[in-house]
């Protein structure tokens, strides 16, 4: 099943301006867009010729904003890397992802988030035989945690939460920490904004390197930070962007993409 993406045009306008704190009527008159012409684009019926201006204003990628009003752009050539998979689950009116990576010759295995509902991650593991030796939070909000009581029921897992959004009863895992997994490494990265400890694993040893992103990114777009808007950017463009191009991401929410398509089509990074 094609997941959909997790935003579109009106989502990404709205979390630039809360970042930005960037009134619509302010917005209208650094764009020079009138009331209407602004309402209209919100509304999905307005003129594809005035998202440039409108980009500008916000500091958004004018094509990559296109694109997404347009709903033209979904992420493409992002490759099937053996020892990783997505786990996509239903909450309310959403959809939340958790992931398993492992090493496909040790079969030791590690989970990041949980999920609305980790039965089905559970049911991978058995029957590959996989043994989770841990589980790295990227952040914890409740749709990311949801589950975690199955996964400490059913493995032996180590569980680790990232140091400012500690979880009681978890182990710290603080940015630039290393942790080693059959023959792959794992590395913390500090990328918070989106939540206060928001923490990225990228993953060398698989035939890509792999990142695992929570809310920090999504494809063609990212998790709001109304408070933190600047770091988050930041913290995407030097901890996640600079990555090889072919590097999986996989966000806590929507499609896998990969570091060249947010490169080139994520209307927050695309200029
Ligand atoms: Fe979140």
């Amino acid at each position: 099943m094609k997941i959909p993406l997790e935003d579109y045009f009106e989502d990404i306008v709205g979390k630039a301006q809360r970042g930005l704190q960037v009134s619509d009527q302010e917005l209208c008159q650094r764009s020079g867009l009138a009331p209407e012409e602004l309402r209209s684009l919100k509304r999905g019926s307005g003129t594809v010729t005035a998202i440039p201006r409108l980009a500008e204003a916000l500091g958004l990628g004018a094509n990559a904003l296109t694109a997404s009003y347009s709903k033209t752009w979904y992420p493409t050539n992002v490759p099937d890397v053996e020892g990783t998979k997505q786990f996509n689950s239903p909450l309310i009116d959403m959809t939340v992802n958790a992931y398993l990576i492992w090493d496909p010759e040790t079969k030791e295995a590690t989970v990041f988030d949980t999920g609305a509902d980790a039965s089905e991650l559970l049911a991978f593991v058995d029957s590959n035989r996989l043994t989770v030796k841990y589980l790295f939070l990227t952040h914890t909000h409740q749709d990311h945690v949801a589950d975690l009581g199955a996964i400490v029921k059913r493995t032996q897992a180590e569980i680790f939460s990232p140091e400012l959004e500690r979880l009681p009863e978890t182990k710290i895992v603080r940015e630039g920490d290393q942790i080693r997994l059959g023959k792959l490494r794992i590395e913390a990265r500090l990328t918070n904004g989106h939540s206060p400890g928001g923490t990225s694993y990228v993953v060398q040893g698989l035939q890509n390197t792999v990142a695992v992103v929570g809310d920090s990114l999504f494809a063609g777009s990212m998790g709001g930070a109304p408070n933190d808007y600047q770091k988050a950017l930041r913290n995407n463009l030097q901890k996640l962007l600079s990555l090889p191009g072919e590097t999986l991401v996989c966000p806590g929410h929507g499609p896998l993409t990969t570091v060249a398509n947010e490169r080139e089509h994520n209307p927050f990074f695309a200029r």
